[in-house]
């Protein structure tokens, strides 16, 4: 190796030496939770400070279990989900007795478990800090910040009429309870209580075990800013605090995290809510060699899952990114309802037909032979396949290619080109494209197709929600995507290769 260590800069005047240098192939420990959150029943009534308290009161001591069972298994890091402390479907009235206000980390040094009387209305914060100083980890948890707007109307027009903003916010503090890093999520998924942030912010943190992290917040993970910024940047591992909807067969939690993990070669930490009502389940930590997950099933217990993981530190190469982007897939989280066909109506040879796959109008052609090539094109966008299913059994099971470029319009705006391989749900070609979470059918495969971006994300999800591991993905220099898989422990239920044309999301 021609770098046998990585030197980290830290800006910060109390390093000791030591934890500056992380050798090459080092590793920590990490630990995500998936929280089963206690709700306010009537989210939508305002409540005093101290009514609000009580109810996070439940949630923060469930937490606190956690990180001392986490901090017991040597975590050093801990990752709880987004809406996790307070819960969701607040209006931005009724949310107001949960928010503190968060102080910029990059302006002043606070230590909440330490000094507590700095600042009044920070319970929440004080807790978190004494959590991260107590059990001597790295904590990131989601909560809502209040941040009075600049006095400058000019600058405040992004302001509401009531004059403060509210953010979606990540926090982050060290292993001895300082705030390290405050994020303010970009990409709000039908968030009545909080507002954008008038500028879209890159923020990360260095750890001395590890380096350097990314923040994201769920729906964040699907766009540009600050997703792939930070990825550009050179950031190899991402904390991903989240509270999504599953939806089968492109946007699985699991599916999701583990393609862009891949797609984008980085170092994932998710954490997710459950909650069987919302379908909000699947959590994990993912590095480009590894996956290590959960993902409740029907019928199993509703209760949280804490999960402990020993990572690679994955070295940044000194500016520019070590990052593929081979492979990535569309988001399929939040939920919705209207069937919105925008995109103009499609000619397509005979043996094609349209079918919709989360709202989206995929041209499709079925496997109809055990093996073979096939290919299926949407306009001039075009994906192969060779298959052949294993054994060459009985199975009556269908399945079919599906291709889509276009723009989605429903539940959020995002332009694709997706290629890939479904279980369709029933024996008629008119289900394929809807949720199917079973699959006997074992398939060997090499799918394909010639992408308009880098940004592409790869993954095979297997019967049960499984995830495999595709044996080979790779991107020449005209973003022909190639993905080769076989020996399947499980029958498939989705191969796909999910490219995001970020260059399109605002025509
Ligand atoms: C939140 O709102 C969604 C959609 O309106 C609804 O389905 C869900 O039951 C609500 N959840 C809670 C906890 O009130
Ligand atoms: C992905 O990351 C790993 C670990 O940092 C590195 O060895 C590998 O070369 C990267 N792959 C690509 C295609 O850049
Ligand atoms: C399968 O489909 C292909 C292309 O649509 C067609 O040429 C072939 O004859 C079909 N095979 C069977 C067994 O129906």
């Amino acid at each position: 190796m021609f770098l046998s260590a990585l030197i980290y800069c830290y800006l910060c005047s109390s390093l000791r030496f030591g934890e500056a240098v992380l050798s090459a192939g080092s590793s920590y420990v990490a630990a995500v939770y998936e929280h089963r959150v206690f709700l306010n029943p009537e989210p939508r009534v305002p409540l005093s400070r101290c009514d609000a308290l009580k109810h996070v009161q439940k949630n923060l001591d469930i937490y606190e279990e956690q990180a001392a069972r986490a901090a017991k298994q040597g975590a050093q890091i801990l990752v709880f989900p987004e809406d996790g402390i307070q819960g969701f479907n607040f209006s931005r009235l009724s949310i107001s007795g949960y928010l503190e206000t968060i102080p910029d980390p990059q302006q002043e040094k606070w230590n909440p478990c330490k000094e507590p009387g700095r600042y009044t209305n920070t319970e929440i914060l004080q807790r978190l800090s004494c959590m991260a100083h107590g059990y001597n980890l790295y904590l990131v948890a989601n909560m809502g910040d209040l941040q009075p707007c600049p006095v400058e109307p000019s600058s405040s027009s992004s302001c509401s009429p009531d004059g403060h903003w509210q953010f979606n916010t990540n926090v982050v503090f060290s292993s001895d309870g300082q705030l390290v890093a405050r994020y303010h999520k970009r990409n709000l998924y039908f968030e009545e209580a909080f507002d954008t942030p008038p500028q879209t912010e890159i923020i990360t943190f260095d750890t001395p075990f590890a380096g350097r992290f990314g923040l994201l917040t769920c729906f964040d993970i699907l766009f540009h800013d600050p997703t792939v910024v930070l990825v550009e940047r050179g950031v190899r591992q991402f904390i991903f605090p989240t509270a999504w909807m599953n939806q089968l067969p492109l946007l699985d939690t699991i599916q999701f995290q583990r393609a862009f993990s891949l797609g984008a070669n980085v170092t994932l930490l998710a954490s997710n809510i459950r909650n069987d009502h919302l379908i909000m389940t699947g959590s994990g930590m993912y590095t480009p060699f590894t996956a290590t997950y959960h993902h409740a099933r029907q019928g199993d217990p509703e209760e949280g899952r804490l999960l402990v993981a020993t990572l690679p530190v994955l070295e940044e190469s000194g500016g520019r990114t070590e990052s593929t982007f081979s492979a990535a897939t569309d988001s399929g989280y939040c939920q919705k309802d209207s069937c919105d066909y925008s995109s103009p109506p499609k000619t397509v040879p005979s043996s094609s037909f349209i079918s919709s796959m989360m709202y989206d109008p995929f041209s499709f052609v079925l496997l109809n032979e055990t093996a073979g090539k096939l290919e299926v094109c949407d306009g001039t966008f075009c994906c192969q396949l060779q298959y052949r299913q294993l054994p060459q059994s009985d199975s009556t099971e269908l399945y079919a290619l599906g291709a889509f470029a276009g723009t989605h319009t429903v539940n959020g705006r995002y332009a694709l080109q997706v290629c890939a391989l479904v279980r369709c749900a029933g024996r008629d070609s008119s289900s394929c494209g809807q949720e199917v979470e079973e699959a006997e059918t074992k398939i060997d495969f090499r799918l394909e197709g010639k992408f308009g971006t880098r940004y592409v994300y790869p993954s095979i999800l297997a019967s049960g929600l499984v995830l495999e591991q595709p044996q080979h993905v790779e991107k020449n220099e005209n973003n022909i995507v190639t993905m080769i898989h076989s020996d399947m422990t499980d029958g498939l239920v989705t191969a796909c290769l999910y490219g995001r044309m970020y260059q399109l999301d605002n025509q």
